[in-house]
């Protein structure tokens, strides 16, 4: 079958077979199909859909365009998390050493930020020294001598992925719902892991902006997995505020080593103890998710968790002081406190446009490539449900230059809502599929 004919087919509402998906990867992969068939194709999934059988068929294609990671020598069970992105998540630098001194092995491929939301790979690289590209072998290696691995994605693993998203990117063919569940699973499947734990978010600064949405999106990529004998659970958990206070990479950094130090803002501590508890229930380290949770608590409370971290750091290369002292990451030059300028509840922020700013300030890329501030970023003083008193903190912002400075506070305040009247409090979670 020609690839125009595979287009029209989905096009006009028709399923299309294995064999076809398995064409249209392959040819796509190899260079062989053009990216205007390519694009054409994905709008008509977006516009269309996939059946249940068809997205485990793209899934399944896309796993098989590049290695399979196995990592059954390494030990009986291997874990990993993925989020499906957010502003302000910083739950894999917390949860993933803390499952890994509780003595499950944690091998994590991350990736970059995209768009609004931010990536583990660009805050761990606010880090000196810290290195993000190693090899498929010297990921098996360090995952079997300190049990705990934070890299990038391998270029072998599921590279169809890696094209596909590219395109996706600048074609306005993201948010579908099949193609995020072949994006997602065909790089975990790929990457080996045993269990793997799923953190859907939802809300604002999310691709998914209802709960119904996250929810569809999360039991089918919990079906797929189970599909390839994988163990998979997912939490449907809010993002309509930034998650902690910070955003930026080495504001995040410090604010995860806090809470690795048992302290940090209460919303990141549950939420990372949460996933870091379904990661060790799922491994079968804890019986179920609260004795999971207790598990990673006490493993953070021990120090045991923040040493993981310390020797990750060394083992990627990483200057092991500034995990010793925060206080050694550079400070942005320019720093100001913003403050309410009436009475009010704090009633919505769209955290979509805090990740956006940030973006703006030089903290994440508007073009493919560019390099990033590590220092740059904002500091929430405040959260949805909050009682805010004239000259109140919101929010500090930390800039490279006046200009973005300004720009970043004014686009902050105007995504800020107040209400005279007591606004509820934002749930963590929403849901759980397993
Ligand atoms: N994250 C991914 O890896 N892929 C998507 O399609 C969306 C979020």
């Amino acid at each position: 079958m020609r690839m125009v004919e595979l287009i029209e087919k989905k096009r006009d509402g028709g399923s299309l077979s294995r064999q076809e998906i398995e064409m249209f990867i392959q040819g796509y992969t190899l260079g062989e199909i053009p990216d205007y068939q390519a694009s054409a194709l994905l709008m008509a999934i977006l516009l269309r859909g996939m059946t249940d059988e068809e997205t485990r068929d793209l899934t399944l294609a896309m796993v098989a365009s590049g290695e399979t990671l196995d990592l059954s020598d390494i030990a009986d069970v291997v874990v990993d998390k993925h989020s499906t992105g957010g502003v302000g998540d910083k739950v894999s630098l917390v949860a993933a050493p803390t499952v890994a001194a509780a003595g499950l092995p944690v091998g994590k491929m991350s990736g970059r930020g995209l768009g609004f939301s931010g990536g583990t790979l660009d805050k761990l690289e606010s880090i000196p020294g810290y290195r993000v590209d190693l090899t498929v072998p010297q990921f098996k290696h360090q995952l079997r001598e300190i049990g705990i691995v934070l890299t990038g994605q391998s270029a072998n693993l599921a590279p169809a992925d890696g094209k596909l998203y590219a395109l996706r990117d600048v074609t306005g063919t993201v948010p579908s719902l099949p193609l995020i569940v072949s994006s997602i699973m065909s790089k975990k499947i790929a990457a080996g892991a045993d269990a793997i734990v799923l953190d859907v978010k939802v809300g604002s600064g999310a691709f998914m902006k209802t709960v119904d949405e996250a929810r569809a999106l999360a039991e089918h990529m919990v079906r797929i997995g189970r599909g390839v004998g994988r163990k998979v659970a997912a939490h449907i958990t809010d993002m309509n505020q930034p998650l902690g206070c910070a955003v930026g990479n080495s504001l995040e950094i410090v604010e995860a080593l806090e809470t690795l130090r048992g302290g940090g803002p209460a919303d990141l501590a549950e939420h990372s103890l949460t996933i870091a508890g379904e990661m060790l229930a799922l491994g079968g380290l804890a019986e179920n998710l609260e004795a999971g949770v207790e598990r990673a608590a006490i493993t953070i409370r021990s120090g045991a968790a923040l040493a993981k971290f310390r020797e990750l750091v060394v083992a990627q290369g990483g200057d092991g002081r500034y995990v010793d002292e925060p206080d050694r990451f550079p400070r942005a030059d320019y720093v100001k406190t913003i403050q309410a300028p009436q009475f009010g509840y704090l009633a919505a922020m769209k955290a979509s446009e805090i990740g956006v700013a940030v973006v703006a300030l030089g903290g994440g890329r508007e073009e493919k490539g560019q390099p990033i501030d590590h220092r740059v970023g904002v500091v929430m003083h405040v959260d949805v449900g909050d009682r805010v008193a004239p000259g109140a903190s919101l929010f500090t912002v930390y800039a490279a230059s006046p200009e973005g400075l300004d720009a970043a506070a004014t686009r902050i305040l105007r995504c800020m809502r107040l209400s005279d009247t007591p606004v509820d409090r934002l749930p963590l979670f929403y849901d759980r599929v397993v």
